[in-house]
């Protein structure tokens, strides 16, 4: 067994919903959370902007003593995977995009699937590449949304929020056109606004969460070298954004349901 705390990172609010899940998959683990809110939003940047970045967090992150790294950003995923993994040969690291798409493909009924995802993701064509390596005959429609994550990361998360259903209508139209089947959340902000997708599509379809996707694959990495924490011991969960904290904490409380002030911190990656 291995008490250490599983290290997570997003650009900002996003992989929250990977943190939720964890803590519903495995109460008794621990975790360390980075948000680099603020350089967020990631989705605008060159992919060596993004790995640069990605890398500089996962670093900040193994000096938190963490056993195991939840990259909760497709962006950083897409862009920064195989560096990351090199980085950090020793412990198990996981994207979002590989378990993500394999949740699309195991839950789409007729193999119609949308992607909406930050610039850098769609630019990257990694969820187009990844459902086709899974399922050759689906019909993939992929919608770029920039204006989401300075939306949520704003706390525009309420569903009768009027930019925020402007900007889903935008992004949402051409895919209902498409008449997808299944939704991919191709960005882990999006499960925050998850009530307003559904409401602006107006029907219910499957919604699949990257954030979630990912944490039943580490824990599967953790269970196979027996890693994972002792249900005894004391958890614990901390939180540290680069900047920005009253946003960052008033969503994160939103979000999580309970407090987490006490254990936020602002840090500033620039020194590694
Ligand atoms: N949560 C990040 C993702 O999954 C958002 C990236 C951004 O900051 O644009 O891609």
């Amino acid at each position: 067994m291995d008490n250490r705390p599983i290290g997570i990172f997003d650009s900002g609010v996003g992989g929250l919903t990977a943190a939720l899940e964890l803590t519903r998959e495995a109460p008794q683990e621990s975790f360390v959370y980075f948000g680099d809110t603020i350089r967020a939003p990631y989705g605008d940047r060159t992919p060596e902007d993004i790995r640069f970045l990605s890398r500089r967090n996962a670093r900040f992150l193994r000096s938190r003593g963490v056993k195991a790294l939840i990259v909760a950003c497709n962006t950083s995923t897409a862009n920064a995977m195989a560096e990351l993994t090199a980085d950090h040969a020793d412990i198990p690291v996981v994207g979002t995009v590989a378990p993500t798409a394999a949740e699309a493909v195991r839950v789409s009924p007729g193999g119609r699937i949308g992607v909406i995802a930050t610039g850098a993701v769609i630019r990257s064509g990694i969820y187009e590449r990844t459902i086709r390596s899974l399922a050759p005959e689906a019909q993939i429609a992929s919608v770029a949304c920039p204006k989401l994550v300075p939306l949520i990361e704003a706390g525009h998360t309420a569903p009768e929020d009027p930019a925020l259903l402007d900007a889903l209508r935008e992004y949402l139209a051409p895919l209902m056109e498409a008449r997808i089947d299944t939704l991919v959340l191709g960005c882990t902000h999006y499960p925050l606004v998850r009530e307003a997708a559904l409401a602006v599509l107006g029907r219910p379809l499957p919604l699949v969460d990257s954030g979630g996707a990912c944490v039943s694959t580490i824990l599967a990495a953790l269970a196979a070298h027996n890693d994972l924490a002792d249900p005894a011991a004391r958890r614990t969960e901390r939180f540290y954004c680069s900047g920005r904290i009253n946003e960052f904490t008033a969503v994160a409380r939103g979000f999580l349901g309970h407090d987490i002030a006490p254990v936020t911190e602002e840090i500033d990656v620039a020194p590694f």
